[in-house]
């Protein structure tokens, strides 16, 4: 990412006028095209009573922009722009290419995916293209081009939206297209059929390949498919993908060098397929799409996700290009959001540094797949609970316009993750299918938000060094060089803590030898020579009482610096460490054996953190109750705190003044409400 700052801002019509003051963006997908011209005034007025000043517009348009092969339509759209422009919203344009249109399927029914069993995928969904399709790679170019030099001078144009969700419904695509650029992709790494074999471990199972021309994707077949191929599929399929967002960025980029590109990612739940870790730095800003998921911890996961997001963003400010006003379509049952909820969600995205925050989608669709998802004006229009609450927050957005552009204030403990240990991690033919690695990232963030803690996501790749303590739960792939960043973080003075099944394999998925956790068994200072998965309703005990689940080891010391922290209790490992924590140079490096339940969790989380020097910001009566986050820019600090439950809570030990949240006079944050204090410098 190039740009400090929000781009987009830098481009909105408004900002033609310099003493424009900068903003919290507000708005949603503008899908027009679903309705009469006569609503569009409409859409136009109800926009500006809720303070939108910027909204996605084309991004399923394909089919009416260009009917037919050659044929174009524009008409509609120069409409809307210039319908926006007038109005002062600006348009991240889609290059519209998410959703290929009938014709074009028809002329080329090559394009569609193909699954791992070999079925073709129908149209009459969406985004059924192949990644690597060289033909929709010139069609959605084409359309990409064209669009961007029709409205390259345009006034309401802020960004362009490639595509949409990539990976959304086809990232795994096995068709011949597929394999062929994955034998590309493939010399490109290994260079020769030898290095592929070694990495691949093919003499098992007699898998030896003789030339790249042998290899395909994992096609369903007989047994387990080879783990590093893969791997490999997976490292390829996202790229892939990422190559498509190049391709369409660099036809943009040549039209209108001065537009910022972007995409939605969806740092959301357990999509993992796409390494946005591996993605952002080619977009001029992050933007993210999240929705509330129907499991437990549902608000604690939406700020989860925020704070990875703010990682892959590098703490810059983000965009929050979707989320749901209420209810969405998707799930087994739907739900609204309660009260107090809508305006909760969006700002816990700004408090992790979104400075847009955006919705699918402006106006709820009278047909089509998602009619009963929420929107900014819902069916029953604007005389509406909803709509009133979003020109609510559209009035609060605007009271938080200093905070535009600020960044995060870092904080002095980090989790780490890791995509590549998340795919690796959860290949079959494991001790246990039932390790979910985001699952044990986040439970170890939240562990530490109940504690009062405020704590950074970091990518593996990124610096983690100026962090005072790191927990890398399940970090299973450690490559040579993450190993030494390791050691060297440990050697500084920095305090690591990682559990069962890190360190166990390298790049290419192969066993570190000697013991496990391998690549950190020295750093741990301990040696497991066998895992012991737990079954679905086994559990072991610790010596602090609480709970194991998921995995339990033998866990034998090998250095004399090691203490053991937690000891099991009863069963086959009585007696037995279950927590270490070794000194190593200035710093310590722990190793949890067990899954710990959260009272586990909290109790030995304490103990670390004591011994890491790490002191809880919130307040010991308003712990579990609340969640901090803190903005800093030129005016000084802005501490968000985000009430998590359904009871007001007492804010009398925070200071400073309160932009939103409080009123005046008082320190009573409503239930499922935000404040957001302003420290100046
Ligand atoms: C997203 C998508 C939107 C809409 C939304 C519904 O995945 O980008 O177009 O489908 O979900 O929640």
């Amino acid at each position: 990412m190039k740009n400090a700052t929000p781009t987009w801002l830098r481009h909105h019509p408004d900002s033609k006028n310099s003493s424009a003051p900068r903003r919290i963006s507000f708005g949603a997908d503008y899908n027009p095209e679903q309705w009469p011209r006569d609503v569009w005034g409409e859409d136009i007025r109800l926009m500006k009573q809720a303070n939108v000043d910027v909204v996605s517009v084309g991004i399923f348009s394909w089919a009416r922009l260009q009917p037919a092969q050659g044929r174009w339509d524009f008409d509609w759209l120069d409409e809307v722009m210039d319908l926006l422009a007038e109005a002062g919203i600006g348009a991240d344009l889609a290059t519209a290419t998410a959703s290929p249109p009938a014709w074009l399927v028809t002329e080329h029914p090559e394009i569609l995916p193909v699954t791992e069993d070999g079925v073709t995928l129908s149209p009459g969904g969406r985004q059924h293209w192949r990644p690597t399709s060289p033909v929709f790679r010139e069609h959605a170019l084409n359309l990409a081009r064209t669009l961007a030099e029709r409205y390259k001078d345009h006034p309401a144009l802020v960004a362009w939206h490639v595509n949409n969700e990539l990976g959304c419904h086809n990232l795994y695509d096995y068709s011949d297209d597929a394999a062929a650029s994955f034998r590309e992709w493939l010399v490109q790494r290994y260079g020769s059929v030898d290095e592929l074999n070694r990495a691949w471990s093919t003499d098992f199972w007699s898998q030896r390949y003789q030339a790249f021309d042998q290899i395909l994707p994992p096609r369903k077949g007989t047994a387990f498919p080879n783990p590093t191929q893969q791997l490999d599929f997976k490292r390829f399929s996202s790229d892939a993908l990422k190559q498509h967002f190049i391709a369409e960025r660099d036809v943009l980029r040549a039209v209108t060098p001065d537009v910022p590109v972007t995409t939605n990612f969806m740092v959301v739940g357990e999509t993992k397929g796409m390494n946005f870790s591996d993605w952002a730095d080619e977009l001029d800003f992050v933007a993210n799409d999240h929705y509330r998921l129907p499991i437990e911890h549902s608000r604690d996961e939406l700020s989860f996700s925020a704070a990875t997001t703010s990682s892959l963003a590098r703490g810059n400010p983000w965009f929050l290009m979707e989320h749901s006003t209420s209810a969405v379509n998707w799930q087994p049952i739907n739900r609204p959001k309660r009260d107090g909820e809508l305006a909760r969600d969006s700002l816990a995205h700004v408090a992790h540094g979104a400075d847009a925050v955006c919705y699918f989608q402006w106006r709820q669709s009278a047909g089509g797949a998602e009619k009963y998802h929420s929107a900014m004006v819902p069916h029953a229009g604007e005389d509406s609970r909803l709509y009133r609450s979003v020109v609510q927050l559209g009035q609060t957005l605007d009271q938080l316009q200093p905070l535009a552009g600020t960044q995060r204030a870092p904080a002095q403990v980090a989790v780490l993750m890791d995509w590549e240990s998340w795919w690796c991690s959860e290949l079959d033919s494991h001790p246990t299918e039932d390790l979910r690695y985001r699952q044990e990232v986040f439970h170890w963030w939240l562990a530490l938000l109940n504690e009062g803690v405020r704590a950074d996501v970091v990518q593996a790749h990124q610096d983690f060094s100026g962090y005072d303590a790191v927990f890398a739960p399940v970090l299973h792939m450690v490559p040579h060089q993450l190993k030494g960043r390791l050691e060297d973080f440990v050697l500084e003075g920095g305090h690591l803590v990682t559990t069962y099944f890190s360190g166990t394999v390298d790049q290419d998925d192969r066993v570190w030898l000697g013991g496990y956790p391998g690549a950190l068994r020295d750093l741990l200072g301990i040696r497991v020579e066998e895992f012991a998965p737990l079954l679905r309703d086994e559990t072991v005990t610790l010596t602090d009482g609480t709970l194991g689940t998921l995995w339990s080891e033998q866990v034998d010391i090998t250095d004399s610096g090691v203490e053991v922290l937690r000891r099991y209790v009863g069963g086959e490992l009585d007696g037995s460490p279950a927590v270490t924590r070794r000194r190593g140079g200035a710093g310590t490096a722990s190793y949890v054996s067990s899954r710990l339940d959260s009272a586990g969790r909290a109790s030995l989380l304490r103990d670390l953190l004591a011994g890491a020097g790490v002191e809880p910001e919130i307040p010991q009566q308003l712990r579990g109750r609340i969640e901090v986050t803190k903005r800093v820019g030129a005016q000084g600090e802005y501490v968000f705190v985000i009430n998590r439950t359904d009871e007001p809570v007492n804010l009398q030990d925070f200071a400073g003044h309160a932009l939103i949240g409080l009123s005046a006079g008082s320190r009573t944050l409503a239930s499922r409400g935000v404040a957001v204090f302003h420290l100046q410098r």
